[in-house]
């Protein structure tokens, strides 16, 4: 297989900035290097090679790529179709044994165990992204540079601060997110007989089961393990979190379903670090005051002095914040 990328060059000697944002996109994920060949299209220049591949295709747009393999070539103008259908994750490991695996990873940084559980298990595997700071696994995966699947439970309820920064982590990284939705008809009957604020008479559990556990548990029947962005330090219910456990809460396909959480060591600072270090897009809630963030109604700005967690549901008693998601967090204590 052959593949060139044929990139623009603007009349004023300046690169096209789609084409900078699909070389950079491709660098991110670790992709670049499985190109054979770029070349150049130059406004300035209608003889130059780019421009001959541009006629000879009939392409107007940038980037654009050919690839051939023997007789055949192929053309994809998106440099996300590209990766879809050609730059296919490398085969991944098959079955592992999850108490040597716990053992292995107990003390390894987080960038290890995203990689481990990214070798096993590749697209098999979720990152369940929250739209917050859990941004930081999207990065990791990324940087590994081996296939992984991604998606968010958009609630209904989510800030339109949350949904515009999921939209920017998918164009930033160049993945395909699933966002998952609570099941309309159950919704509905939901709202009909409860309204939309009954959380802050009867508890956050309901509203949760529908808006969110429902569809958590849809995609998870999908996935053999999922990555999650749980720490220790964040709630008495964290605080013996194991970095990788078999979740027994939820089903995979097949029934088993791993739960990695390789972040649970690190602090909020430690997050905080990696995401500038990173240059990683950051939701701009977060400069708000909000840290913990979820659902707009559940969620409220905490000062320094007061526990991320705080902002949280903060009518109900610390014990009860579990929304459900994370049922299995210290069933290994
Ligand atoms: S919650 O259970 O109290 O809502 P929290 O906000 O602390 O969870 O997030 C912990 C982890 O749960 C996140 O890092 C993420 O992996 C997962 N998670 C929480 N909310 C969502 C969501 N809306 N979509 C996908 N994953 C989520
Ligand atoms: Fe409903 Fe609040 Fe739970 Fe969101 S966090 S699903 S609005 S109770």
């Amino acid at each position: 297989m052959h593949i060139t990328m044929v990139k623009k060059v603007l009349a004023d000697g300046s690169p096209c900035r789609k084409c900078v944002q699909a070389e950079e996109m491709l660098k991110r994920r670790k992709l670049w290097d499985r190109l054979d060949q770029v070349i150049v299209a130059d406004e300035r220049d209608p003889d130059s090679v780019g421009f001959q591949h541009a006629k000879r295709y009939d392409i107007e747009t940038a980037p654009f790529f050919v690839v051939r393999e023997g007789d055949k070539e192929t053309l994809y103008t998106s440099p996300l179709e590209l990766i879809r259908k050609v730059l296919k994750p490398r085969k991944t490991k098959s079955r592992i044994d999850v108490g040597s695996l716990r053992k292995k990873l107990d003390q390894a940084s987080p960038q290890t165990i995203v990689k481990e559980a990214l070798t096993h298990f590749g697209e098999t595997c979720a990152i369940a992204f929250s739209g917050a700071e859990d941004v930081a696994l999207v990065q990791m995966a990324a940087d590994s540079g081996l296939p992984f699947s991604v998606f968010c439970l958009d609630t209904g309820r989510l800030h339109a601060e949350t949904l515009t920064f999921i939209e920017r982590v998918r164009t930033h990284y160049g993945i395909r997110i699933d966002v998952m939705n609570p099941e309309a008809a159950a919704l509905q009957d939901f709202v009909r007989k409860k309204g939309l604020f009954s959380f802050f008479v009867d508890g956050h559990k309901e509203c949760c089961g529908v808006r969110k556990v429902e569809p958590l548990r849809r995609i998870l029947k999908t996935k053999r393990a999922w990555i999650t962005g749980q720490r220790k330090d964040q709630s008495a219910t964290r605080s013996s979190l194991d970095v990788v456990e078999e979740d027994q809460a939820f089903e995979g396909v097949g029934g088993s379903l791993f739960k990695f959480n390789p972040i649970a060591n690190w602090s909020g600072d430690d997050v905080w670090a990696f995401l500038r270090d990173t240059s990683a897009p950051t939701n701009p809630l977060h400069d708000e005051g909000y840290r913990s963030i979820g659902c707009a109604p559940c969620t409220r700005p905490t000062s320094p002095e007061q526990h991320e967690r705080e902002g949280r549901w903060w009518w109900e008693d610390e014990f009860k914040k579990e929304c459900g998601l994370h049922l299995t967090a210290s069933k290994n204590t």
